[in-house]
């Protein structure tokens, strides 16, 4: 459950006003702000209290998180002059606080901890657009008029997701996420040829940890057998496409992840029930299926809605 952490009073009380990256710099904050949706509600993994731009924030190209907007960067990426903005990012030295974290984590978890990085394609888009998108029209006027300034583009966010990344494995995560939130916007077409190789090198180079690669993106139900090719062993879905549907674009020899709508947990207990018994009906008990949230927590949610739902997944069982 991503960002379940925001709506804890704990998480508040800690992550104070300011600037969400300077409390991602803070490793003590980060590892307790990590640790506290798992004392509560006791899931089954942990994820890393960080973001998909703390790379690009890390090395300087100029993005901020602004609350309750997002990433936005105040001199976009638009010519071959901005990928001077964009070097290699070496982890030790540019984002010790990330890997601190990781390890002032680990020393504390009994469950997986699961690292994560922007897909190549969702942070490229915060780069061009500088802030959050409904059309991605920069994004895509860049892509179909200068072909060879996108893939140069595309060439260093992959260097640095990787090696962001590759260091976090290090450290010790046990499962590494690629959020491609927003690919959905793309056509399949679009997708193949604008992002696939890039996130297919991702896939490619981590594989050789040899830890569970995850891929998720929202409102990427036509995309979902190529977000699969693409290379992870677990592909992530929204609630948009019935899981069983999702299941079959997906392939059996992966796991899936999902797809609870999030936007529903205001709603009465009876309905939140009846949409997880539906998923899990879906899915029939078959191995290789994580129950998840098809996106993440928003902060007006009731914790302890959120821990009904844990206890409902953890104790269902398919009537024989
Ligand atoms: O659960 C966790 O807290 C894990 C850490 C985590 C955060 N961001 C912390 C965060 C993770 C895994 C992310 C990933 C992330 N960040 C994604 C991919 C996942 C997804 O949701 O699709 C994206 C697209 C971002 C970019 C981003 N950062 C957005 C869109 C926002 C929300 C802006 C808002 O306030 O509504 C952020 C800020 C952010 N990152 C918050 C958290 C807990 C909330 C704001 C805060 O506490 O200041």
């Amino acid at each position: 459950m991503r960002q379940a952490g925001r709506s804890l009073p704990e998480y508040r009380a800690l992550r104070k006003e300011g600037s969400i990256l300077e409390a991602i710099k803070k490793p003590d904050i980060s590892t307790e702000i990590t640790l506290q949706p798992i004392r509560r509600y006791g899931v089954d993994a942990a994820i890393l209290f960080s973001d998909i731009v703390v790379p690009v924030h890390a090395i300087g190209f100029g993005v901020e998180i602004e609350p309750g907007i997002g990433p936005v960067a105040a001199d976009p990426f638009r010519s071959s002059d901005d990928l001077k903005r964009l070097r290699n990012l070496n982890p030790e030295l540019d984002t010790p606080y990330v890997l601190d974290t990781i390890k002032g984590c680990i020393e504390e978890l009994e469950i997986p901890l699961i690292g994560f990085a922007g897909g190549p394609f969702t942070v490229a888009s915060y780069l061009i657009e500088g802030g959050p998108s409904r059309s991605y029209q920069k994004t895509k006027a860049l892509m179909f008029s200068d072909r060879k300034l996108w893939d140069s583009l595309m060439e260093r966010l992959t260097d640095i997701t990787i090696q962001s990344l590759l260091s976090q494995v290090e450290a010790g995560v046990s499962a590494i996420q690629l959020f491609d939130s927003w690919a959905g916007s793309l056509s399949p077409s679009q997708y193949e040829s604008f992002v696939f190789p890039y996130s297919q090198k991702v896939f490619d180079i981590l594989g050789e940890t040899g830890v569970p690669r995850i891929h998720f993106g929202v409102g990427t139900g036509e995309l979902l057998s190529l977000m699969s090719d693409v290379g992870a062993d677990v592909v992530g879905v929204d609630w948009r496409v019935p899981i069983d549907t999702a299941r079959e674009r997906i392939g059996s020899r992966k796991a899936v992840q999902g797809n609870l709508d999030p936007a529903i947990l205001g709603g009465s207990w009876s309905s939140i029930e009846s949409e997880i018994i539906t998923i899990m009906k879906k899915i029939g008990g078959k191995p290789g299926h994580i129950f998840n949230l098809g996106h993440g927590v928003t902060p007006d949610v009731n914790p302890d809605v959120l821990l009904r739902v844990v206890e409902l997944v953890h104790d269902f069982r398919l009537e024989t």
